[in-house]
């Protein structure tokens, strides 16, 4: 084991601001808050030492303090070096959870976060859940402390990048756990990738360059999930989208949903902003680079930072790097400027806030809701990767419509019956796509 250090955040002294904004975004997580009122007094998670890496953001610490609610013991890091809100982080550190965040951490410094939450308190009793965003948190579990794996009783896996290694290790025979893929419940992946990103891309933008969106030659490289909601965010501040794709369906949608569909080599010389969003490797090479025309933005939303050749870029003309504000970065190739947001790194949480409290309640309550069935009930499940049932994401989104003002009509049970449903849901077959 490790030395216990309590937390370690920025600065401490940010805690009441954060503390100020916890309460406002609760307001905004009524799925969260449903939820501890629903399980506070059963304690479905009491014996839980659950360790997390997870954006520590503001609608984070909300998720934390629900995990406690329900009895769980909580230990944080975030999945990304420039995504933690420091007062956020310092909010939990002064409610006494060990958090172990600061933006613009070193890569070292990363690692050294995560394997901090690994252990609990000053006994030093190791975790035996895992909540992971991105898969981080479980390699450091599974390469480096492998011997704790027995001990774990499963994990929950926030996004697409995450839920792709999990698959990779089932199929390789070395996920030694049972895992809950959260991203792929509708009320996550279909609402935070989406709408999510449709409110964040552009605040990303604005807040780092405060360019004129409208007008603006925006190419957005991957149509999935986090690109439909790319895309949506700047052709709603008034710019001209283009898309990239590899799969002929999603580039039928785009074209569907009024995009223009080109290859990247024909449109990167004419945009102003390049943005990727495909979980891909490789996205925007040396040659993209060259091609840029002066000012252009370029961007991933992506979880990883190798969708951008940022090897490349650093190698050859590092030496150009000039810091504009932190996350801001102006490179001169050639002669051109090229202005690099967050190094690559996802740019809705690395210069803004990432998303909207509300959407993320939807992911959270799907996450809270999967480290319960698994705290519960792993002996139900072998070490493969699952999904929560449909009733469970219904039961999500429905937690979510009085904040609305949203009414939903009732089945009468003849037309239940006409449609093949029950009055109570599920109100559709597993293989319905939304
Ligand atoms: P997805 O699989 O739905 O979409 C990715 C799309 O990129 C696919 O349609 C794929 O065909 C396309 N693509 C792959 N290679 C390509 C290439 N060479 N050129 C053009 N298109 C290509 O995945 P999703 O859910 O949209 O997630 C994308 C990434 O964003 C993942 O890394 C995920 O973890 C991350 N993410 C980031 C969020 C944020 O707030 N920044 C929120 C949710 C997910």
């Amino acid at each position: 084991t490790i030395p216990y250090i309590p937390y370690k955040v920025k600065d401490i002294g940010l805690a009441s601001w954060g503390r100020k904004e916890i309460e406002l975004a609760e307001a905004e997580m009524p799925g969260l808050m449903s939820l501890c009122e629903e399980y506070g007094d059963e304690q479905p998670l009491k014996g839980a030492r659950i360790a997390g890496c997870l954006h520590m953001t503001i609608q984070t610490a909300v998720l934390i303090e629900t995990l406690i609610a329900l009895g769980a013991e909580v230990t944080w890091s975030s999945c990304n070096i420039f995504s933690t809100q420091d007062q956020a982080a310092a909010a939990m550190a002064e409610a006494g959870v060990p958090v172990y965040a600061w933006k613009g951490m070193s890569e070292e410094e990363f690692n050294w976060a995560i394997e901090q939450t690994l252990f609990f308190g000053e006994d030093r009793k190791p975790l035996n859940m895992i909540l992971d965003d991105g898969g981080d948190l479980t390699n450091m579990v599974l390469d480096k402390y492998p011997e704790m794996a027995k001990d774990i009783k499963g994990l929950s896996e926030e996004t697409t990048t995450g839920v792709h290694r999990l698959y990779e290790r089932v199929k390789k025979g070395t996920l030694p756990m049972p895992a809950i893929n959260v991203n792929d419940s509708v009320t996550k992946s279909k609402f935070d990738n989406k709408y999510g990103c449709r409110e964040s891309a552009v605040d990303a933008i604005r807040r780092a360059t405060d360019t004129m969106l409208a007008g603006k030659r925006v190419v957005v490289a991957g149509y999935g999930d986090v690109g439909k909601g790319t895309a949506a965010s700047f052709k709603g501040a008034g710019s001209i989208v283009t898309v990239t794709e590899i799969d002929p369906i999603c580039a039928l949608q785009a074209a569907m949903d009024g995009f223009e569909v080109k290859k990247m080599e024909t449109v990167v010389g004419n945009a102003d902003i390049v943005i990727t969003t495909t979980g891909n490797k490789d996205i925007i090479q040396s040659q993209h680079f060259k091609a840029m025309k002066d000012k252009a933005i370029v961007c991933n939303i992506g979880h990883f930072d190798n969708e951008i050749d940022m090897a490349w870029l650093n190698k050859n003309y590092g030496h150009t790097k000039d810091e504009i504000k932190p996350q801001v970065d102006k490179y001169t190739i050639e002669g051109k400027d090229v202005i690099v947001l967050a190094e690559g790194r996802l740019v809705n949480l690395g210069c803004a806030t990432g998303h909207p409290s509300f959407v993320m309640s939807n992911s959270f309550t799907n996450q809270t809701l999967a480290q319960i069935e698994l705290w519960k009930h792993s002996n139900k499940y072998e070490n493969k990767v699952y999904m929560l049932p449909k009733h469970l994401d219904e039961k999500v989104a429905a937690l979510h419509l009085s904040r609305l003002g949203i009414e939903l009509e009732t089945l009468r049970p003849e037309q239940a019956e006409y449609i093949g449903v029950t009055v109570e849901g599920p109100f559709k077959p597993d293989y319905y796509r939304y």
